[in-house]
């Protein structure tokens, strides 16, 4: 069966010190819930936070990469150096890297091969703008954000690849998708996907709800059956919250 995942995105908070100071905090909570848990802090603590929770059942990924191996793209991050500071899964495809650094469904398919072709797991993040929603477009939305930069794919590549259904009006506004606008849209994700690639496929990929989780409205969300876990970003960044959001499972 799919696994039940947690993952916070740090996004661009938390300096070095800040960061050990969240991880001690992290390391002091205990895991009550069947979910593997993930943080991604900001690229330039990576190291430093893999460090500190050597040993730990938290996973450290990163919040993007780019797509070549290496060479002239000032600023960037690739797999293989994430890998060689022991980093095994990215983030991609966030509507943040979407709005502000202007990338496109063609850009991500690159970005997700490259992921894949290093053995790293994505988590691979789209959803639809309030726009879109009134206009009742949320489903097309979804369906071509996640054709255009994964259906090019092998059915085998997808145990490398985990959903990340973030709506864009949920995000950091603390209104949050009710758990059945959740719940409908993981469905018709899981749906689009067997239609292409099988019931078998579908079934084992897990797909994550982000936009305004919290300790308050986490157990709701996580408790319909398509909605296989949660991305978090503000609460996050305490762990109290953090993990009474990992221990709703
Ligand atoms: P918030 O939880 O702050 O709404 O952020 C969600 C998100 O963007 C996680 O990637």
């Amino acid at each position: 069966m799919r696994k039940n995942i947690v993952a916070g995105n740090w996004k661009m908070n938390n300096d070095l010190a800040q960061t050990e100071a969240l991880i001690a905090d992290l390391k002091a909570q205990t895991i009550s819930s069947n979910a593997e848990v993930m943080v991604a802090p900001t690229a330039v603590n990576l190291f430093s936070a893999n460090a500190a929770l050597e040993g730990n059942a938290i996973e450290v990924i990163a919040q993007n990469m780019h797509f070549a191996e290496n060479g002239a793209y000032t600023g960037e991050v690739s797999a293989a150096m994430l890998k060689s500071v022991g980093v095994h899964t990215v983030i991609l495809g966030h509507s943040e890297r979407r709005e502000y650094f202007n990338e496109t469904d063609e850009l991500l398919a690159k970005k997700v091969d490259a992921a894949l072709a290093n053995g790293m797991r994505t988590i691979f993040c789209f959803g639809e703008e309030l726009a879109d929603r009134k206009a009742g477009k949320e489903e097309a939305v979804v369906e071509s954000q996640i054709k255009n930069a994964l259906f090019h794919l092998e059915a085998a590549a997808f145990k490398n690849i985990v959903l990340a259904y973030e709506p864009v009006w949920a995000i950091g506004t603390g209104e949050t998708a009710s758990p059945e606008q959740a719940q409908d849209m993981h469905a018709f994700i899981r749906k689009t996907l067997a239609n292409t690639y099988g019931a078998e496929v579908a079934d084992s990929v897990s797909i994550l709800y982000g936009g305004s989780v919290k300790p308050a409205n986490a157990q709701e969300i996580f408790s319909k059956p398509d909605v296989d876990g949660g991305l978090i970003g503000g609460a996050s960044l305490k762990a109290a919250d953090f993990f009474a959001i990992v221990n709703a499972f």
